[in-house]
């Protein structure tokens, strides 16, 4: 059985006080839905974070990772050093990280396989542009992502791959993709991952979808049958929007 997840993308927000603070928020809540919940702080605070949440439901995840083991990459992470602080699953492939990072399926691909290796759940994004959308371009746009960067994996890979939809056009513009639109994007990648493997892997996976959710459209997006959970930006960076998202499964 797939798993609700609901992840929070802090991206570059809170520094370490601001980060302990709204962990202890966090902690303060009852978490009363059957999904799972993450954060992603940013790379200074995840060792903080991870060692806070130890006890807690709460799992700490990273935001991005390099493919290398180590070397001469200046600035860079690796899945081996957020393994060493208790990190066991990262986001790839964020579209802030295509945009502004110009990170492509082929450096995606790198980074998905490093992931696997290392034996840690890998949360990738994908999603189409604004453009995209209305040249009616969506599906096409989205399966080359998935494609490119996943349809080399054998079959048992998939079960450490959580896939994110995230219409570049819904991120941080309080513009969400309807709940017809979420649906139908999901119904369209579970059967693009059947057809590549078996109705297994494709009913299996968790699909979740981000882009502008907020407390008030949480339960209506969540309601679709494709769509397993959320992955979070602004509304994550407060404890009680966020968890009012995490409790829309109960
Ligand atoms: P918003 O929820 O701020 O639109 O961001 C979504 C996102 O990019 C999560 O990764």
């Amino acid at each position: 059985m797939r798993k609700n997840i609901v992840a929070g993308n802090w991206k570059m927000n809170k520094d370490l006080a601001e980060t302990k603070t709204l962990i202890s928020e966090l902690k303060g809540n009852v978490i009363t839905s059957d999904a799972e919940v993450m954060i992603a702080p940013t790379f200074t605070n995840l060792l903080t974070a991870s060692e806070s949440l130890k006890d807690s439901e709460i799992e700490v995840i990273a935001q991005n990772m390099h493919f290398a083991e180590n070397g001469a990459y200046t600035g860079e992470i690796s899945a081996t050093m957020l393994k060493s602080i208790g990190v066991k699953t990262v986001i790839i492939g964020h579209s802030e990280r295509r945009e502004y990072f110009n990170e492509d399926d082929v450096l995606l691909k790198q980074k998905v396989d490093s992931g696997l290796e290392n034996k840690m759940r890998v949360i990738f994004c994908f999603g189409e542009k604004l453009e995209d959308r209305k040249n009616g371009d969506q599906f096409t746009i989205v399966e080359n992502q998935i494609r490119k960067a996943l349809f080399h994996l054998p079959e048992e890979s998939w079960e450490s791959i959580v896939l994110a939809y995230e219409p570049v056009w819904a991120i941080g513009t309080g513009e969400t993709a309807s709940p017809e639109q979420a649906q139908q994007m999901h119904h369209f990648i579970r059967r693009l991952i059947s057809d590549r493997y078996n109705f297994d892997v494709a009913d299996s996976i968790s699909i979740l979808y981000g882009g502008s959710v907020k407390p008030e459209n949480a339960k209506e997006i969540f309601s679709n049958p494709d769509v397993d959970g959320g992955l979070i930006g602004g509304a994550a960076l407060n404890a009680e929007s966020f968890m009012a998202i995490v409790n829309a499964f109960s």
